[in-house]
């Protein structure tokens, strides 16, 4: 074994089987690939079945570790199917993360009802289910497990035009904390990430300036890549965060922590 490579037994998620929706790209992606060149089996799930099994294809050409899963994480019944699957397929379930949701803008005055149920299908109902559903896995299972939600820093501090997806984000938050007293006693963690402007193939497709702009609004001076997020992700599903639960975690560049101010003159 080559010096500092670690034998497949000693990678820090061997044994592990997790589920990430909405992974064929950005954030949940890395967290999939991240999570299988850590050792573990990964059911990446998303809504397009040939970006999900190209995604799962680059991550391990010969599908034994990492396979795809198409279907809508916003459905009920699909996540039941995924969950049921995934044990099929691998045995066990460990880590549930519940990453797909969906960003739409538009003003609170001009919002549709169409719009609000789409979003709240996927962020909330979507994101809930598939906590449940794991969660029950891993009762069975009698084995702990990790949840994860993918909140945003539009949950914490308004943002103009994403009122109902803020709303939707803040919940999660609430979710993972009202979680704890159900679950700790099963040994499931349940915790949550708010990312802030993130590097990814749909935010720059949408703005080509988005490395830039995001850049001069973030206190870091740049925005977060998948990277960052995922590092975030694996640490609050392994074991060394195994006495953090209930919490969310803000991958933000700092962006939250300051405010508007006038061009102030300060005196050194
Ligand atoms: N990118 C950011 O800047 C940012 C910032 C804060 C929070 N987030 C949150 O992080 C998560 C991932 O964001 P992203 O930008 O990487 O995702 P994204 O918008 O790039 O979408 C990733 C994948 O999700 C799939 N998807 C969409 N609807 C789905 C559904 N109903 N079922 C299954 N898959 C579906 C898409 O096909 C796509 O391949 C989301 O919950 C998002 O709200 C993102």
């Amino acid at each position: 074994m080559p010096e500092g490579k670690l034998s497949p037994m000693e990678k820090e998620f061997s044994g592990k089987v997790a589920i990430v929706t909405g992974a064929g790209i950005g954030i949940g992606f890395e967290i999939c690939r991240a999570l299988s060149a850590g050792g573990a089996s990964v059911v990446l799930n998303d809504l397009d079945a040939s970006v999900a099994a190209d995604a799962a294809r680059r991550i391990d050409s010969e599908g034994k570790s990492t396979i795809a899963t198409p279907g809508d994480a916003s459905d009920p019944g699909f996540i039941d199917s995924l969950v049921e699957e995934t044990v099929g397929r691998f045995g066990r379930l460990d880590i549930a993360i519940a990453n797909a949701g969906i960003t739409t803008y538009g003003s609170f005055l001009g919002y549709t009802v169409e719009k609000f149920q789409k979003l709240v299908a996927l962020n909330l109902q979507g994101s809930f289910f598939l906590a449940q559903g794991a969660a029950k896995r891993m009762r069975e299972q009698n084995t702990g497990g990790k949840i994860l939600f993918m909140s945003s820093v539009t949950g914490h501090q308004s943002h103009p035009c994403l009122v109902p997806y803020g709303m939707t984000k803040a919940a999660l938050r609430m979710l993972a904390k009202g979680l704890v007293g159900e679950l700790s006693q099963f040994g499931i963690n349940v915790n949550a990430i708010s990312p802030g402007a993130v590097l990814t193939e749909r935010t720059v497709g949408d703005d080509p300036n988005f490395e830039e702009s995001w850049g001069q609004a973030t206190p870091v001076g740049r925005p977060a890549s998948v990277a960052d997020v995922a590092n975030a992700a694996l640490f609050l599903v392994s074991e060394k965060a195994r006495h953090i639960t209930g919490q969310t975690l803000l991958v933000d560049g700092g962006w939250t922590s300051t405010s508007y101010v006038p061009d102030l003159q300060i005196p050194d």
